[in-house]
């Protein structure tokens, strides 16, 4: 197959999403405390029930810091490399069917780029 086939994905998944799910056992403030699972968990069961889920498609991890605590909970979508940051199962559910479906930012989710830790 040629590689320039414009059927062909960009890489082994066509979109990637990344979820911190940093727990600090110190206190200290951690997108753990901000619903950061649920986020997780609401992400994974959506991806896998509109049939987004593998190779060529959606994948959905977990990951550790990703040193923007600050706008926790945080998630990030490669290969656009959009961060969000999400409150509720809306939110998740709008990221999916807008973003990781169709290739759509959600704006409203946008965590600020001068969001750190
Ligand atoms: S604890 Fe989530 S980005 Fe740092």
């Amino acid at each position: 197959m040629p590689s320039s086939s414009p059927a062909a994905p960009r890489g082994y998944y066509g979109r990637h999403i990344f979820f911190c799910l940093n727990e600090r056992k110190n206190g200290e403030d951690c997108c753990a405390l901000h619903n950061a699972q649920a986020g997780f968990d609401r992400c994974k069961a959506k991806v896998k029930e509109a049939g987004l889920a593998g190779p060529g498609k959606v994948r959905v991890n977990k990951a550790g810091c990703l040193d923007r605590c600050a706008g926790g909970p945080v998630a990030v979508v490669y290969p656009e490399a959009v961060w969000y940051t999400f409150v509720d199962a809306d939110d998740i559910d709008e990221i999916v069917d807008s973003h990781l479906k169709n290739g759509q930012v959600v704006e409203r989710l946008l965590l600020p780029p001068d969001v750190g830790r």
